[in-house]
């Protein structure tokens, strides 16, 4: 079995994580509170969605893949401090969206957006915009290694290390990686919890 790498993905790279990402937030609350029972549907919107932040170039980001043996498997999105909020996406992407997602989704996620916005640190963090490994290959160690690796970069920079997750079991993960719930909030009615770890 070959042992699992973190790399700086190149387009194809990119192409496959957006893929990963959009499966690996398949059931995450907020999604099925926005885009309903469907997992088609949820994968189809996920992908739309994630479209912008994943293939398109940030300044001020650090994008990292896992592979495995089956290839890409998750990864993840950090703005290094000074960097959020991230550019918005540019107009062909928010149409891309609009076709993926449909007009109510969108504002919906533009509320959420707002909401985690308003109780965003004012104080220089590195913010992990998204991460996420791939249902099948969970629980394996994968998401400590990014963990890992988001640790090493904000080595080079030591502020706090913040970012939000609608997910209970993540919380946890995140716990026992050092993390500290900061606060909670619950848009659309969905609670999130805020999570830092001290740089
Ligand atoms: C959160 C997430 C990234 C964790 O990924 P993961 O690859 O399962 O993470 P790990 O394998 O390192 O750890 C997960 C659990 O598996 C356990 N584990 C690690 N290696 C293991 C192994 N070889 N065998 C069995 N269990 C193992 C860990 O102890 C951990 O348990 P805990 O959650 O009770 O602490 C993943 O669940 C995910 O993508 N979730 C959806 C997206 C999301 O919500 N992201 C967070 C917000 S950005």
């Amino acid at each position: 079995m070959r042992p699992a790498t973190v790399d700086i993905p190149d387009r194809r790279g990119r192409a496959a994580l957006l893929e990963a990402l959009a499966l690996a937030f398949l059931d995450n609350p907020m999604n099925r509170a926005i885009h309903g029972p469907s997992p088609r549907r949820r994968l189809r919107a996920n992908r739309a969605g994630l479209r912008a932040l994943v293939l398109d170039p940030h300044p001020r980001t650090q994008t990292r893949v896992i592979a495995n043996e089956k290839g890409v498997v998750g990864g993840f999105v950090v703005a290094e401090p000074g960097g959020f909020p991230l550019a918005g996406a540019s107009l062909r992407r928010q149409l891309g969206c609009l076709l993926g997602q449909g007009a109510r989704a969108m504002d919906q996620w533009g509320c959420v957006t707002e909401a985690l916005r308003r109780e965003h640190p004012i104080e220089p963090h590195w913010y992990v915009a998204v991460l996420g490994i791939v249902p099948s290959e969970r629980r394996r160690g994968l998401g400590a290694r990014l963990v890992e690796a988001i640790g090493a970069l904000a080595s080079a920079s030591p502020h706090p290390i913040y970012l939000e997750s609608d997910r209970r079991e993540s919380v946890a993960f995140y716990r026992a990686h050092g993390f500290e719930v900061r606060g909670h909030l619950a848009p659309l009615g969905v609670p999130c919890w805020r999570l830092e770890r001290a740089g």
